[in-house]
């Protein structure tokens, strides 16, 4: 497949991804808001209910799937497209076998969820192919397509977010994918250590040999499991993930509060962006079928869960849950187009 043939296929994908949730998206919703007027659907039953012969509602659900389909596994997606270039990507990375930014454990065995979902339809998920990385990269730069350009700007504001309260001197970014999410702690914060951890291979590479390139010194990469790390007890000023809690099950979101309690030092702060407040009927409708649909199956029982009282039960305090604005103008109470529910689980260790 040529680089113009995949270029072109991917920004029919997106503009398409852009109709969606820009056209389809409010049109269903004024559909709902019809057929609802007069009742009041109290739970995304109802909603379901109201909506169950809706054209518009099949057409929105069969384009959620399959556009991450074809984004993903079409004749121009992005796994064809990477896997045939393998050898070129994986050589045009730097050796970094004495590099202390990395460190992989070729020992490491996955958790059992998370070889058992092929997550948001990426086949073969983040971690089991060398190039898995370039493609989860690749790919993330239109996960949220309103953000366009500014999709990057999104983590600034979360670093923002998570030092309104003070700079650590030693911070950890679990679920650090190929980096995304680390980068603006480690570019912004150069008297900061950041550690940063994630389960696959091909991204931990990816992003330590970004901040190798920027001859960043104050970030090392870990392959190693969220809620079962090596690290000292009291150990952190600092924790933070995006969008991790949402790929795992409840009881391992349980045992990364847990992980986090202890690597926290007293007054240590945890800062986690995630999905999680469901506004109304209709919101909770969108996003349990956006799970069924994008394969993302945990999205849902972390939805359900009670995650005020799990910070609770482990002694944290001041907790907050609150939505979180990805970028300026977005809103968060309303939003006439589709959106992730992002929001902020944030909490101190007593
Ligand atoms: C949606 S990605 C987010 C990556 C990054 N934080 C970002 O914002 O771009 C979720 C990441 O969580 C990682 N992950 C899932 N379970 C994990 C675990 N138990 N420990 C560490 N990382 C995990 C996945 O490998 C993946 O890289």
């Amino acid at each position: 497949m040529d680089d113009r043939s995949f270029v072109a296929a991917q920004d029919v994908i997106l503009d398409m991804k852009k109709h969606w949730t820009t056209r389809l998206y409010p049109a269903l919703k004024a559909e709902y808001a019809e057929k609802a007027a007069g009742s009041a659907p109290s739970s995304r039953h109802d909603v379901a209910e109201l909506l169950q012969d809706s054209t518009t509602y099949r057409f929105f659900g069969w384009m959620e799937r399959h556009l991450q389909r074809m984004k993903y596994s079409g004749p121009y997606g992005l796994d064809p497209y990477h896997k045939e270039r393998s050898t070129a990507l994986t050589g045009s990375l730097p050796d970094m076998s004495d590099d202390l930014r990395l460190e992989l454990n070729p020992d490491f065995e996955n958790p059992v969820y998370y070889e058992t979902v092929d997550v948001h339809q990426h086949p073969g998920g983040v971690w089991s192919d060398a190039v898995s990385g370039f493609i989860y990269e690749r790919g993330a730069r239109s996960t949220t397509p309103m953000l366009g350009e500014k999709h990057r700007d999104m983590h600034g504001r979360l670093t923002d977010r998570a030092i309104r309260d003070g700079v650590p001197e030693r911070m950890l970014d679990m679920g650090c994918g190929f980096g995304k999410s680390t980068r603006p702690f480690w570019e912004e914060l150069r008297d900061t250590q950041v550690e940063a951890v994630d389960l696959a291979a091909p991204c931990l590479t990816l992003a330590a040999a970004d901040a190798a390139q920027a001859q960043a010194e104050n970030v090392r990469f870990r392959q190693m499991s969220a809620y079962e790390t090596d690290y000292d007890d009291h150990s952190f000023d600092l924790v933070t993930s995006t969008m991790l809690l949402h790929e795992m099950p409840p009881e391992e979101i349980g045992k990364t509060f847990d992980e986090c309690a202890r690597v926290l030092k007293p007054g240590g702060r945890m800062v986690h962006l995630d999905f999680y407040i469901l506004p109304d009927p209709f919101a909770e409708f969108i996003h349990y079928g956006h799970s069924r649909r994008n394969n993302e199956p945990f999205m849902v029982p972390l939805a359900e869960m009670d995650v005020r009282a799990e910070l609770e039960a482990r002694g944290f305090t001041n907790i907050s849950i609150e939505p979180f604005q990805e970028a300026e103008g977005i809103d968060t109470e309303n939003s006439p187009y589709w959106r992730f529910p992002w929001t902020i689980i944030a909490a101190e260790r007593a």
